[in-house]
């Protein structure tokens, strides 16, 4: 089948979200002016480069307390700092809760019981047990097409790394089992890698 999205796709659920995936999860913690601390999920995340490093996430769509958007973007607006926590399978729960409609000013980190530390470059809080966690310096939010639809591009200032995450100085991705996200209701996880050299290396 072809379809162009302004025609509409004719199936019973949009299948866009289903076709790019794996997506990473960026599990965005953010702290607003007033001090209060948010954590919420983002699979419209990705690391955009590499020196200096910069991630990007992408809001899509907008809370009724929020002045077109969701808290993370608008605590980023008030204070330009996010700190991005990599989820691993253990987590996918908590992950999940965080993404639930809270209000504003509720602290998903206390309303899902999830450890929290201090950044060490930024003022904003971190996920303590995560496996990894890139603190970040806001550098832009774009506005996109569409409705209430943003993309948050940071520079990272400090990157954590679990100590049981580390095998011969190598970040690896099979100690914690990385969670990524899919179309519909589904998701995957990273169970198994294979190298490849590239031509010349
Ligand atoms: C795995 C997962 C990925 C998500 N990815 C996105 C995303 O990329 N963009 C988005 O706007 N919402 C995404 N959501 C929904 C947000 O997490 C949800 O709207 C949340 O309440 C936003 O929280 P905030 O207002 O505290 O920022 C995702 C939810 C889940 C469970």
């Amino acid at each position: 089948m072809f379809y162009k999205p302004e025609d509409g796709h004719g199936l019973p659920h949009n299948p866009f979200k289903a076709i790019v995936i794996p997506r990473p999860i960026g599990w965005i913690s953010t702290r607003a002016a007033d001090g209060s601390d948010n954590l919420a999920p983002y699979s419209f995340f990705n690391a955009v480069a590499n020196d200096p490093p910069q991630v990007m996430f992408a809001s899509t769509g907008d809370k009724p307390d929020r002045d077109g958007t969701k808290d993370s973007v608008a605590n980023i607006r008030e204070t330009g700092v996010f700190c991005v926590n990599i989820v691993e399978y253990a987590m996918k729960d908590a992950m999940n809760r965080t993404s639930g409609p809270l209000e504003r000013g509720v602290d998903e980190f206390d309303d899902a019981g999830i450890a929290r530390a201090e950044c060490q470059t930024i003022a904003c809080s971190r996920v303590a047990g995560a496996p990894a966690a890139l603190e970040c310096k806001l550098t832009q939010i774009v506005q996109l097409p569409g409705e209430a639809n943003f993309a948050t591009f940071g520079e990272v200032t400090g990157v954590h790394l679990r100590d049981d995450c580390l095998t011969d100085g190598i970040f690896d991705v099979l100690r914690f089992n990385p969670l990524s996200r899919m179309g519909y209701r589904d998701y995957t996880v990273v169970r198994e890698k294979f190298s490849l050299a590239r031509p010349g290396e």
